[in-house]
């Protein structure tokens, strides 16, 4: 079963909140989780004219050919939900909370330094995730004739696309600016130069090359659990999901506070924000996570639930850890 999502305009605000008091997320689970998200039309400018961009994410379930006589059952769509709410009560969602209330809150005569290497984590940190996701397709590659010929290529099918959209590459269009264009466009509307005078006048970003590192070796190693090409799938499918589960919170959130901080600091400064990276991103990566949570669909055997759930945990943990140290570096420029 394949079908498409497409980014919309529709009325429905997006409904959930950083700074909400309930440790419950809002946001209703459904089969594709992402229905519920707020729809706009996004504008992005592309290289040559601006265009609207029209993104056709094609999530594929199981199919016919899925469930042969032979082959291990497939885990079910509510025991991977049963995992996300884990994911809504772990120690990432919180850090994200901390991270945006601290955001929301810095002084308006220092924004800038307490930015800037706030700024320098995050380039790398949101550049960081490509090599992991083409590390979770590689895993997933790499047990051909061990896995299932149909399923491994579904899943596949799946995990291409938003590594493929990180580069501007959609179905059935043109490509666009890569995110790292995007990041770029972002931080020179914001601080007036370019991103590579940020990168060339920083230290080395310890927190978030700490988290590349962590990432790359668990999903490199399936958490260091076994050294069977299905089981080491299976964790890089749950390490995957848990990314792109965080990430939808992640990218709601910043595009939330940046637009609070405009409201109260930029726009006073006569800035003009260009909010397509951020914007692209809360709108997309509800889709990702429709297509994360379905590669895991695809190919993942139900008595590897627990390999899964190690996997998860395993992400939430160290993409906490990054998240609180970038928390605290908000905090701890403000006070110096
Ligand atoms: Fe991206």
């Amino acid at each position: 079963m394949a079908f498409t999502l497409s980014i919309k305009a529709a009325s429905n605000p997006v409904v959930r909140a950083a700074s909400a008091k309930s440790s419950a997320p809002a946001l209703i689970r459904t089969g594709v989780r992402s229905s519920l998200k707020a729809r706009r039309n996004l504008v992005v400018s592309n290289v040559a004219a601006p265009s609207k961009e029209q993104w056709h994410v094609t999530v594929h379930g199981p199919g016919p050919y899925s469930d042969r006589a032979g082959l291990p059952q497939l885990i079910s769509k509510e025991q991977v939900e049963a995992l996300e709410a884990e994911l809504d009560q772990g120690a990432a969602i919180a850090a994200l909370r901390r991270f945006n209330d601290n955001l929301r809150n810095i002084p308006a005569d220092r924004w800038e330094a307490v930015l800037r290497p706030v700024f320098n984590e995050l380039c790398f940190n949101l550049e960081s995730f490509n090599p992991a996701f083409t590390s979770c397709l590689l895993m997933v590659q790499r047990t051909i004739g061990v896995s299932d010929y149909v399923r491994r290529d579904l899943a596949l099918k799946n995990l291409i696309q938003p590594l493929a959209g990180e580069y501007g590459m959609h179905n059935g269009q043109e490509q666009l600016k890569t995110h790292r264009e995007l990041f770029s466009d972002f931080f020179t509307s914001l601080f007036g130069y370019d991103l590579q005078q940020l990168l060339a006048d920083s230290p080395p970003p310890a927190a978030a090359q700490l988290l590349f590192s962590q990432m790359s070796r668990d999903i490199m190693t399936g958490g260091s659990l076994s050294n069977d090409a299905m089981e080491q799938a299976s964790y890089a499918l749950g390490y995957n999901l848990a990314i792109e589960y965080l990430a939808d919170y992640e990218k709601t959130w910043m595009l939330d506070s940046f637009r609070a901080l405009d409201e109260r600091i930029f726009s006073g400064l006569d800035k003009k924000i260009d909010w397509i990276f951020l914007e692209v991103h809360a709108e997309g990566e509800a889709e990702h996570a429709a297509i994360g949570h379905n590669a895991v669909l695809n190919l993942v055997p139900t008595d590897h639930m627990h390999i899964l759930r190690r996997a998860m945990a395993d992400h939430d943990r160290d993409f906490a850890a990054f998240y609180n140290r970038i928390a605290d570096m908000l905090v701890e420029v403000a006070r110096a």
